[in-house]
């Protein structure tokens, strides 16, 4: 891999309100005019919302519960990134457009930024949201990780940051709540992780669902085995263990970190969590949209 100028991959810059990365700013045209296929199955998150693990099982999905077939390549080329661009390496839009259909599509965006043909086309979309805490947590130790993203500084101010929206993707707020108000207007399936740790079988029933597709029980058990957290954190097709340290450092924090719902209460002190909740009622006051932090 060429040498990466780290100062400009590290930029980000607001578009529409939302903060995204420089290079991705610069290019945007080529991801609004993107060109969607009617078929196309989008998993929507804001970043460390269980994106991974919704893809997997959505992959898993279309191979009808086979395993063996999932390994066929690393999640990133199975379920390209729309907006991924980093200088030397493929763009998502690239990729995608060497997919044949029916293609797994990735993307972080709110929902007003969504390329327009994904919803001409009629494709469908399964957004996953987690609860705003645990995100934090795993953002801020995400940020530690990644080469691209900028440094996070001291937990205390990257929650500040997130708090704010002043991070990579925005304000969680307004994500969660941006896909929650439309989820009736385009084919939404609108998921939680919380749900999906505290029963996986009954939300890939939701997803089999709403992708109209049958599945025998044994089948849809293979998928709960071969999705759960332990065996991903050791599978190297979705655990980003192939990447260079360059581009994704693990050393010390495995991107399969935890993987629960509660670790925000390891790592959020009392006066921050008084701050965050009183900030999150009025940020999310008139809403019906709900969020459970623990299970
Ligand atoms: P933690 O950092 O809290 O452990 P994304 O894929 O959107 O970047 O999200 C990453 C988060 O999802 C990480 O959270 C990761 O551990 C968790 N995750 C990945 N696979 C999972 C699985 N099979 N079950 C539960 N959590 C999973």
């Amino acid at each position: 891999m060429k040498t990466l100028d780290m100062e400009s991959l590290q930029a980000l810059v607001p578009l529409h309100g939302v903060l995204l990365s420089k290079d991705v700013v610069d290019n945007w045209e080529t991801i609004e005019s993107f060109q969607a296929r009617s078929d196309d199955v989008v998993i929507a998150t804001y970043p460390k919302a269980g994106t991974t693990w919704a893809s997997e099982i959505i992959d898993m999905i279309y191979a009808d519960g086979d395993h063996e077939k999932c390994r066929r390549d690393y999640i990133f080329n199975r379920v390209p990134y729309l907006e991924f661009r980093v200088p030397g390496m493929p763009t998502g839009i690239d990729q995608l457009n060497g997919t044949p259909s029916p293609r797994l599509v990735k993307t972080h965006l709110p929902i007003h930024l969504m390329p327009n043909s994904f919803w001409e086309k009629k494709a469908k979309v399964i957004y996953v949201a987690r609860n705003a805490k645990d995100v934090a947590v795993s953002y801020f130790f995400f940020h530690q990780n990644v080469s691209a993203l900028p440094d996070p500084g001291p937990w205390d101010k990257f929650l500040d940051n997130y708090m704010k929206g002043n991070v990579g993707y925005g304000s969680w707020y307004d994500h969660v709540k941006g896909w929650w108000e439309k989820r009736h207007d385009y084919k939404i399936l609108y998921l939680f992780y919380e749900d999906m740790k505290e029963e996986p079988k009954r939300e890939i029933r939701k997803m089999l669902d709403f992708l109209g597709k049958n599945m025998s029980d044994d089948a849809l058990n293979k998928i709960v085995y071969h999705t759960s957290f332990d065996f991903m954190k050791t599978n190297d097709k979705v655990n980003y263990k192939s990447l260079p340290k360059e581009v994704i450092d693990q050393s010390t924090i495995p991107f399969m970190r935890k993987g629960i719902a509660g670790d925000w209460k390891n790592h959020f002190t009392v006066t921050q969590n008084e701050e965050f909740d009183g900030d999150y009622k009025r940020k999310m006051s008139g809403t019906d949209l709900h969020f459970r932090t623990v299970i």
